[in-house]
């Protein structure tokens, strides 16, 4: 059986992943430091993957470690998601996001080539395409970064593309996230941010629970169908299978790929608010207010290149991506910290 490594094993996405990744048959090391996430994921993941889990704890930056931990477990690929991700705490920590995204990856890297493991799953993300000329995007886009954090992700992608040129023994592959949203089907494990939300549906769902008296709808003057900021919102569990696919892909095909993970639907925020209310029965007290800087109009994928190359395509709609939500949010109104 095959091991992966996750770093960021215990976050968002990393949980979910490590979920997908189980039913798979695939065997996995969970590689966390808590910086963005709970202890208490792993109890919770036990429960879904039906063993205990494979965890190391440790931080990125610590070659040494992450090396150790590779060889420890012989893993045979690594998928890379430890990394800060707010844009906003981005402008304001810039420094700290090219520490710990940029030096993190780098000493990833480092750790794989010293254990002998060229097979990188990178987690890249539709920020790369800034503000978007045209839609959907497709993957030769041009890209350029708009804040701190995308400008981690932009040279994150240009550092791995080097390191393939002056060594194609490495196999990588670039997936460029568009909107994760939902939660694993049991209602066991979901998205839980720190503090105020920054993304849509953590804040939405926050109000269904009444943890937020009401939500700011960014901007309501787009050039788009109501006027409100379009998004590509896939679920969390198509996400981590497209990362299962990629895995494969590297070991299998011995290929590079870059890839979109979105639906190539996009739906405004008045139109989540509308499938949130259906989903959840729960009306979600809102009011259009000025836009938020850096915004764009409209963001969503062509999402053909990850079909023709993986054979993925997402299979969830919003409606799921809603009644998953909440079915994590009312079930755990204090994320983690609420009772199993
Ligand atoms: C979605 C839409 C907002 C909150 C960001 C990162 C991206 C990725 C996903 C990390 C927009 C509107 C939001 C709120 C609102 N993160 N909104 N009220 O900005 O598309 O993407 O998160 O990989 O890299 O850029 O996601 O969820 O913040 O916003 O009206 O309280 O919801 O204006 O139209 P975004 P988001």
């Amino acid at each position: 059986m095959t091991t992966i490594l996750l770093t960021g094993a215990t976050g968002y996405i990393g949980s979910h992943t490590w979920v997908a990744l189980r039913n798979a048959g695939y065997r996995v090391v969970g590689f966390d430091n808590f910086a963005n996430s709970s202890p208490k994921v792993l109890q919770r993941l036990e429960g879904l993957i039906g063993e205990a889990p494979v965890f190391e704890p440790g931080d990125v930056n610590d070659t040494a470690r992450v090396r150790e931990v590779i060889q420890k477990h012989d893993a045979r690929a690594v998928i890379h998601f430890a990394a800060h991700k707010a844009v906003g705490e981005s402008t304001q920590k810039p420094l700290e996001y090219f520490r710990n995204n940029l030096g993190g990856l780098v000493s990833v890297g480092q750790a794989m080539s010293d254990a002998g493991v060229r097979a990188l799953v990178f987690s890249s993300s539709a920020t790369v395409y800034g503000s978007p000329e045209k839609l959907p995007i497709t993957e030769d886009s041009p890209l350029f970064a708009t804040n701190p954090y995308g400008l981690t992700k932009l040279m994150g992608e240009q550092l791995l593309n080097e390191l393939e040129r002056c060594d194609p023994s490495w196999k990588i592959a670039y997936l460029r996230y568009f909107n994760p949203v939902g939660a694993h089907p049991s209602g066991t494990i979901g998205e839980d941010p720190r503090g105020i939300p920054n993304n849509l549906m953590p804040y939405v769902t926050q109000v269904a629970v009444g943890k937020r008296a009401q939500l700011s709808v960014y901007g309501g003057d787009y050039d788009t169908p109501d006027g409100t900021g379009v998004r590509d919102y896939i679920h969390v569990m198509d996400l981590a299978e497209g990362h299962v696919a990629a895995v494969k892909h590297l070991l299998e095909r011995e290929r590079s790929l870059t890839v979109n993970l979105g639906t190539g639907q996009g739906y405004s925020v008045l139109e989540v608010i509308k499938a949130f209310e259906a989903a959840s029965g729960r009306a979600i007290a809102h009011q259009i207010v000025d836009r938020r800087p850096g915004d764009v109009a409209s963001c969503y994928a062509d999402p053909a290149a990850a079909q023709t190359l993986l054979g993925w395509k997402a299979q969830r709609g919003l409606r799921e991506m809603c009644e998953d939500s909440w079915r994590w949010q009312s079930r755990n109104p204090n994320g983690f910290e609420s009772a199993a």
